[in-house]
């Protein structure tokens, strides 16, 4: 198996572990046929990456075996991110039917904890994510790990949110605090819905946790029916 360093920033105030740890509980209550989850939300720069790894690090915890895939096919923030220097085999070279699942897995220094980078960008992202290997691939490590957890690129922009959600038991919205309207996320909710798959709930994301009213926590708890989580996030000139 290949095998990967994470470089994992040591930045998370209290509350954020904190916010991470309810998420978790909220995961592992979903119940047991809720395996593999895809992260999306509506625009880029929400954070679906930040908020799909640190539920992955955090399941790992648990001593659960954890498998991460990052499918966003076409901009992946992975590496640069998490300091991977070596090149890999990756989701792309699985779909295209390059390479076999076990030659694409990484094993990583955080114990539990197996990924898959995207690999090169495919010139057919969705089609390629469309096809009978992602399914397989799904059926495949569903046997393998306890979790499953998918980031994706936005759903506003392309399709491959849904085409992926399609094969995971449940999706996760990461909605950016005050950026997103009410509209925007109820068209993202729809579009997954038609792909037949279920909502567990919505991440309000970078919540800026000394701002007064929560105007925004009230108003997605509220569509969501309380199903969500917070995780707080500061601008980093506010704690300076
Ligand atoms: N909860 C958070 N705490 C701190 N930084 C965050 C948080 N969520 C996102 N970010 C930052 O916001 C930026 C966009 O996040 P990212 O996960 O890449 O978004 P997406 O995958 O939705 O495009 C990144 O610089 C990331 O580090
Ligand atoms: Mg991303």
């Amino acid at each position: 198996m290949q095998k990967i360093n994470l470089v994992i920033p040591d930045n998370m105030d209290y509350r954020t572990s904190e916010a991470y740890r309810t998420l978790r509980t909220n995961v592992l209550f979903c119940g047991e046929e809720i395996n593999a989850i895809a992260v999306t939300s509506c625009t880029p720069g929400e954070g679906k990456s930040e908020v799909s790894f640190r539920l992955a690090e955090s399941l790992a915890e648990t001593d659960r075996k954890i498998l991460y895939i990052d499918a966003d096919l076409r901009r992946s923030v992975f590496s640069k991110r998490y300091q991977v220097t070596q090149e890999v085999k990756g989701l792309s070279h699985y779909l295209s039917g390059q390479e076999e699942l076990g030659a694409v897995v990484c094993a990583t220094n955080i114990s539990n904890l197996h990924v898959i980078l995207p690999g090169p960008v495919p010139p057919n992202p969705s089609e390629l994510l469309g096809n009978e290997h992602f399914r397989q691939l799904m059926e495949k490590t569903h046997a393998l790990y306890d979790y499953i957890i998918i980031d994706t690129p936005p759903l506003g922009s392309v399709i491959d949110a849904a085409v992926i959600a399609k094969e995971c038991d449940g999706a996760m919205l990461v909605i950016e605090n005050d950026a997103i309207s009410y509209k925007m996320a109820q068209k993202v909710e729809r579009q997954l819905e038609r792909s037949g798959c279920r909502i567990l709930g919505a991440v309000l994301n970078k919540v800026d946790v000394r701002a007064k009213g929560y105007y925004g926590k009230y108003y997605y708890s509220k569509y969501y029916g309380g199903d969500y989580s917070s995780v707080y996030y500061q601008k980093p000139e506010e704690i300076k």
